[in-house]
């Protein structure tokens, strides 16, 4: 099945913004996260069928230092995941990681876990075993 998309602007924001004070992100901007520790980008992600799914994240980074961010799920992190540089802030790049997922909504979280924040986040891609839309895979 396609992956679903969900913009970063749309989810729910902690010491983080939307901007679009650099090219090339989808949808109607992207975020920028607060430079300091523990902002963090929700969204709500709905899927039909329990089980293993991969989440992409669509993000920049235009320094050379690692962005690392705490991804959760249904609020237990699962993973904290590199975010190195992508060359420059209009630059961007997609980081997988696969994930368990109940039937229905559930929570996921990044949160920047260094004192830099996270990097600019453009959009979250879920796709996997339920599909978007109640389709088997
Ligand atoms: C610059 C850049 C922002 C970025 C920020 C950062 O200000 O324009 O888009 O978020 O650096 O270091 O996080």
């Amino acid at each position: 099945a396609p992956a679903t998309e969900y913009q970063a602007e749309a989810a729910t924001l902690s010491e983080a913004t939307v901007a679009t004070n650099h090219t090339g992100y989808t949808g109607s901007g992207f975020v920028d996260y607060v430079n300091a520790v523990g902002g963090y980008i929700e969204w709500s992600v709905n899927v039909a069928e329990a089980g293993t799914h991969t989440l992409t994240l669509r993000y920049a980074n235009g320094t050379t230092v690692n962005r690392p961010m705490s991804v959760a799920v249904n609020g237990a992190v699962v993973q904290t995941r590199d975010f190195p540089g992508t060359g420059s802030w209009d630059t961007w790049a997609d980081a997988a990681l696969t994930v368990s997922l109940n039937a229905g909504v559930n929570t996921v979280r990044a949160t920047g876990t260094t004192a830099n924040g996270g990097p600019n986040v453009d959009r979250l891609s879920v796709s996997g075993s339920g599909g978007p839309d109640g389709q088997a895979p």
